[in-house]
């Protein structure tokens, strides 16, 4: 298949076109790059989990540019759901609603729940507007890769398997949205992201983390949100945490690229801008600065993806704090990492 890509995102009239018609298209979004496709046309849906090689029960999130596109899409809208989207959208969150019978299965992986967002990023509110369609849209990469956060990664991973990839900038919170659980008494935290839970206690009073976030799943737990028991973001190469005293952990890793060079291993590190001189091993990159952790979520996953292009065999990264948006960053990375860390 050729794929067309489009570079004036003022005219999108040819790619909400090939939506109508049932096509594909990747576009920008303020968190990471979205496939997108007309989430009532089932065929169009399927047809994402086969570009990007997706688990079928693996729900889509639908994107929506006007509130008054989410009403026929949902039974019931709590006063915790309202609350939300006064506050936060359009914007890096979504909510999870009881679906109504419109949504298909495909997008919701058979749950009677469906996820919906409203974006701030122009390019994708004006794709949803110029289609005139609610769009199911999944982070535009091969499944299992880290998402793609630059017109770059999206056409390395998607070229040829889908219609059309719309080139924007860089994403600018470079990690997913927020994806919470509004059908319950208390809003629930599936995957942390660019709303952090600070601001949702703030707006709420009170909020809860799914209990199956932060560990590996252990034998039959099941998570809300069913994208979580999937190995995620990870890169070819096998990348480890390293977490303690920050002179500790410089010296630990120091150690530990030693011994795994000698071994015949490339070995990178995932450091930041303080800590970047302090490294010595085949390749050291900066993922931001510690000053600033919004800088670390937007360049995470397109330095996690440099390792694969430098061919390296093993990755040590430092842990960051889990604040703010600091939590949705080590989800991201303890997934990438398979939840394996070293504690000096
Ligand atoms: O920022 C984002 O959310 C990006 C951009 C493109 O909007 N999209 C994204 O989609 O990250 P995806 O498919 O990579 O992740 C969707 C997550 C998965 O963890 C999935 O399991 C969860 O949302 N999800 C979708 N529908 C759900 C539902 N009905 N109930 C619970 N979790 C759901
Ligand atoms: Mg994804």
């Amino acid at each position: 298949m050729e794929t067309i890509i489009i570079s004036d995102t003022n005219d999108l009239q040819q790619a909400a076109e090939i939506l109508r018609q049932g096509g594909l298209v990747a576009s920008p979004t303020e968190t990471v790059y979205g496939l997108c496709a007309n989430a009532l046309n089932e065929d169009a849906v399927k047809n994402i989990y086969k570009a990007k090689g997706r688990p079928s029960d693996n729900p889509l999130i639908v994107h929506i540019a006007d509130l008054s596109m989410l009403q026929p899409l949902v039974t019931e809208v709590s006063p915790i759901a309202k609350t939300l989207m006064e506050r936060f959208w359009p914007g890096p969150m979504t909510l999870v609603f009881k679906a109504s019978s419109l949504v298909p299965k495909v997008v919701t992986g058979g749950l009677d729940t469906v996820a919906v967002r409203f974006p701030s990023d122009p390019t994708i509110t004006n794709l949803i507007r110029t289609s005139g369609l609610p769009l199911a849209a999944p982070s535009a990469n091969t499944s299992g890769k880290p998402s793609p956060t630059n017109f770059s990664r999206v056409y390395e991973d998607l070229n040829g398997k889908i219609d059309c990839i719309i080139q924007g900038g860089d994403s600018q919170f470079g990690v997913e949205s927020t994806v919470i659980d509004t059908t319950g008494e208390i809003a629930t935290i599936l995957r942390p992201g660019g709303i952090t839970f600070e601001m949702l206690e703030e707006a709420l009073g009170k909020v809860m983390m799914d209990p199956a976030l932060g560990h590996k799943l252990k034998e039959g737990e099941v998570p809300k949100a069913p994208g979580m028991k999937y190995t995620h973001y990870a890169p070819n190469a096998k990348v480890i945490l390293v977490r303690g005293e920050q002179d500790k952990v410089i010296e630990k890793i120091n150690e530990l690229v030693k011994t795994q060079q000698a071994l015949g291993q490339k070995v990178g590190v995932m450091a930041t801008d303080e800590t970047l001189s302090y490294f010595k091993a085949d390749t050291v990159y900066s993922v931001g600065t510690e000053n600033d952790p919004r800088t670390i979520a937007a360049q995470l996953f397109e330095v996690l993806r440099k390792y694969d292009d430098a061919k390296m065999d093993i990755v040590y990264s430092l842990a960051f704090k889990t604040t703010g948006i600091g939590q949705a960053i080590m989800n991201r990375l303890e997934k990438s990492a398979g939840y394996h860390f070293i504690d000096v």
